[in-house]
């Protein structure tokens, strides 16, 4: 049986249930022969109660980091991610991040780690709802035509309850308290959080270097109960939409017209039909027509399910998410 250590940075809403997970999952690993050991848990305090396996060390310190095989970021943030894991990648080890930020907004630093295949994140973008792996993989054969997708689930949430009725500041601390939404919830509401990720997913289908700053950002924030109310009683929902799409003007990045924005669907649309707290998307591209994807987009297990994911992708030996080049 052969050992690998894996380093887990954060251990909150998703990084808990990583660790869990990969508990729970032993019996995957000891089939592969791999015996994984965590050798550490990067947290701010380590003194917070925590749901994790008992016996795992919490520390506040990177040291643990020089034995490990690969490392499991779960933290937040851009600067700080970075400075620990740049050093770590540029030692030919393996990244696994569900950190759309950093990878929408430093891809100029890891760019070439993803094209060398040691960056995996199928978490960073509809959680646990692959969409990562076939973009990076079998649907590169057909050409990219269009996208349309609901990424966000803390707007999914706030959108779905004010169509109940409810407040958008009761609605959102309860995303919050569900453990949806970012650290500020602006990237959220803002729309940056889906910007990141239609930047990640711009990169396996439209330019491999797509830079974020070319998404067209409009967030929810300015929605009214009564605007939400008069689209349902014209059979419409709001939903926050991502799209990618070539651009007929010469405006666009290299021809691709990227935007987010709230939109006012028909309540038959594929994107409100996935349910109301699921993300989903539309992508069509010549040759695979029209596919739909959609399920769990944000929480601590579904976001660990892809993760851990990766971590078997990486212990059997495949690469991780490599871009266009
Ligand atoms: P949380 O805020 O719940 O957890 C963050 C963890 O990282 C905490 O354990 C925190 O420590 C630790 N941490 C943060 N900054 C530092 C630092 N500077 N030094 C040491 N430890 C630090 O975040 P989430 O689990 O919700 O999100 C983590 C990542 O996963 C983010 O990139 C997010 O975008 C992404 N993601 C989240 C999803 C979700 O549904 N929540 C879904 C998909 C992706 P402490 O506990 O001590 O505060
Ligand atoms: N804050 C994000 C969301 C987490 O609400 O979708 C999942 O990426």
């Amino acid at each position: 049986m052969k050992t690998v250590t894996v380093g887990v940075l954060g251990s909150g809403t998703v990084g808990q249930d990583v660790l869990n997970l990969i508990e729970r999952r032993k019996h995957i690993f000891d089939d592969i022969g791999v015996n994984v050991e965590v050798a550490g848990v990067l947290v701010r305090d380590v003194n917070k109660k925590r749901n994790i396996p008992s016996g795992i060390r919490v520390t506040d310190t990177c040291d643990f980091l020089q034995e490990c095989g690969v490392v499991i970021e779960a933290m937040g943030g851009i600067d700080r991610p970075l400075e620990i894991l740049h050093p770590y990648l540029r030692s030919h080890r393996s990244v696994i991040t569900a950190n759309k930020a950093l990878l929408a907004e430093r891809w100029d630093v890891l760019r070439e780690y993803a094209l060398d295949g040691n960056l995996y994140y199928e978490a960073s973008v509809m959680a646990g709802t692959p969409v990562i792996g076939p973009m990076s993989t079998v649907l590169r054969a057909s050409t990219f035509v269009r996208l349309q997708a609901v990424l966000n689930g803390t707007c999914n949430y706030i959108l779905t309850q004010m169509e109940q009725g409810k407040e958008y500041a009761q609605a959102l601390a309860e995303a919050q308290a569900l453990g949806y939404a970012e650290d500020p919830p602006t990237l959220d509401v803002g729309g940056f959080d889906t910007a990141h990720k239609l930047t990640v997913m711009a990169r396996f289908c439209a330019d491999g270097n797509f830079p974020y700053r070319a998404v067209d950002v409009t967030g929810i924030e300015h929605l009214t109960l009564a605007d939400i109310q008069d689209a349902r009683q014209n059979g419409e929902k709001y939903k926050l939409v991502a799209e990618l799409e070539r651009s007929a003007s010469s405006q666009g990045q290299g021809g691709w017209r990227a935007t987010v924005a709230p939109r006012r669907l028909p309540e038959t649309h594929a994107l409100c039909t996935a349910g109301a707290s699921r993300n989903a998307m539309v992508y069509e591209g010549e040759e695979c027509g029209s596919l739909i994807f959609a399920g769990g987009g944000a929480g601590g297990m579904v976001t660990a399910s892809a993760m851990v994911g990766d971590l078997l992708d990486y212990l059997l030996g495949f690469p991780g998410h490599v871009p266009l080049h």
